[in-house]
């Protein structure tokens, strides 16, 4: 069942929303070479319950840190560590979810570590890209297939592939709600959108083979060739005047 929000929730998600994009700008600062990704959950963790919210990924499914890092080959869901040392040359995928007054907001971001490779830098930005051309199909009276299929056409245009094993999703009271939102698919296809639908659109994007594995950790998704891999989330309420973004920076 796909759940329609009032207005009122969609004031609690615009605040969860907020508080998920300032803990980007407070983790920008420090996603240099030297910095573990523990020191980075750390730091997230408590920006996030000062701001009156909880961690939406602590505990989900048994999920064992606040924030999800995964770097270079790693797609998502790539756990936070101590002797995980970021370096110069390196990309981080971070994804991050708050709830507040029992609302979620998801995001997630791909930030270069110091000076990163021309084609690191292309995957990074059309990754982004590839989000806001989904973006464009977001109104009432269109289809979820007409999000995925912008995605996913303007991602090869550019000769990179989008993950399949891993979608989007409905996002609010639960983290994960319906609809389904992959980011490939058929233009007229599929759910369609709504004024009020609330859902997280992330495009997972690689730069060789879609394939990816999970490690033997449970959680760790990398790709099956090994390249590299970017990520690009936000929360977005479909409204008749254009979507809006919860989780903008
Ligand atoms: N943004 C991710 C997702 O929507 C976060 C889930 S990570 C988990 O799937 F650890 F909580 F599972
Ligand atoms: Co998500």
């Amino acid at each position: 069942m796909i759940r329609i929000k009032s207005e009122n929730e969609i004031q609690k998600m615009r605040v969860a929303g907020r508080i998920v994009a300032e803990t980007f700008e407070v983790l920008a600062e420090l996603i240099k070479p030297g910095v573990t990704t523990k020191e980075l959950d750390s730091i997230a963790r408590e920006f996030i319950l000062k701001n009156k919210a909880t961690c939406s990924f602590y505990d989900y499914n048994g999920y064992p840190a606040s924030i999800c890092t995964s770097v270079n080959s790693q797609v998502v869901h790539g756990i936070p560590n101590g002797k995980v040392v970021l370096k110069d040359g390196d990309i981080l995928s971070v994804d991050i979810g708050a709830c507040y007054e029992g609302y979620h907001g998801d995001a997630a971001r791909t930030f270069a570590v110091g000076v990163v490779s021309p084609e690191a830098q292309k995957l990074i930005d059309v990754t982004k890209q590839s989000f806001f051309e989904g973006l464009t199909q977001v109104m009432p009276g269109n289809r979820i297939g007409d999000v995925g299929h912008s995605i996913q056409s303007y991602v090869e245009s550019n000769g990179f592939s989008v993950v399949r094993a891993l979608i989007g999703h409905g996002v609010g009271a639960e983290l994960h709600e319906a609809p389904e939102v992959p980011n490939f698919g058929s233009p007229g296809r599929g759910v369609r959108l709504v004024s009020g639908m609330t859902i997280a659109i992330e495009p997972m994007v690689n730069m060789g083979t879609y394939h990816v594995n999970t490690l033997s950790d449970g959680w760790t998704v990398v790709t099956a060739d090994g390249k590299l891999s970017a990520h690009y989330e936000n929360s977005v309420v479909v409204t008749g005047n254009g979507p809006e973004i919860l989780t903008k920076c």
